[in-house]
């Protein structure tokens, strides 16, 4: 059993196929999908979603790209949405660097809302940081996650900031990209976190495994995400499977 802790199944490029798609996720021995929204949209069709499919749950919340573009009472939807038993964490917020899509004042100002916002309701919060490690630092040991903790998503740090992210509690999720061959960083990264702090995503439809590089991502490749690390963990994939699994239920407080 594996749980993909990351995946937007709400993006169009489901749309036409969802059903098939959450056929081969089950398939392929995925117990529970975490379906992340990123605007308010998205976040009020992944509750939607989740109230369709039982192995479905939801994070609400408003990604960095789309920072600049909230309404004024966006915290107060997103805090209506948070009251529907479906909805475990907060997510994905944060920052990124890389595309700029909003300034970062707004990018800074949208993370520390929601991050206080997940404190107030004692969620665990879902964190994007795409070339923002040292700012997401400062912001996490500044403000103080909710005591209910976090997962850095797609981790792409070093060692010396996946210390730091577990030292605040933070679980560390890691993708496909640890799949690909030439990323040495990551891969050490890997072998140095305990498997007890690690959990696997697939990010899909974005973020597709070797072998699959460019085309759209789906729940089922998380498997592959377990696979590479138990090769370079070099212990048995049913390991872990069984740990990131009790890993995230833990975190997002599923029982099933
Ligand atoms: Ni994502």
């Amino acid at each position: 059993m594996l749980i993909d802790t990351h995946a937007h199944l709400v993006d169009r490029q489901f749309a036409k196929d969802l059903g098939a798609v959450l056929d081969r996720a089950q398939e392929n021995g995925v117990a529970v999908i975490i379906n992340v929204g990123y605007d308010l949209k998205s976040s009020f069709d992944a509750v939607i979603l989740a109230q369709k499919y039982d192995f479905i749950y939801t994070a609400v919340g408003i990604h960095p790209h789309d920072a600049t573009r909230v309404p004024e009472d966006y915290l107060n939807k997103l805090k209506e949405l948070c009251r529907h038993t479906r909805v475990v964490a907060i997510g994905e917020i944060g920052l990124d660097y890389y595309r700029n899509l909003s300034p970062r004042p707004i990018q800074q100002r949208v993370f520390r809302e929601q991050l206080a916002l997940a404190r107030e309701l004692n969620l665990p919060v879902i964190i994007h940081d795409r070339e923002a490690h040292q700012e997401v630092i400062e912001i996490l040991s500044k403000d103080k996650p909710s005591q209910a903790g976090g997962v850095i998503h797609c981790f792409s740090g070093d060692r010396e900031m996946a210390l730091a992210c577990m030292n605040m509690g933070f679980y560390l999720s890691f993708a496909g990209p640890i799949t690909f061959s030439k990323v040495n960083q990551v891969h050490e990264v890997v072998v140095q976190v305990p498997l007890e702090k690690i959990l696997i995503e697939t990010d899909a439809p974005y973020l597709a495994p070797q072998g699959r590089r460019g085309k759209r991502n789906e729940p089922a490749y998380v498997r592959f995400v377990g696979e590479k690390i138990a090769l370079l963990k070099n212990i048995p994939f049913t390991k872990v499977a069984a740990v990131t699994t009790a890993n995230a239920k833990n975190l997002f407080k599923i029982s099933s």
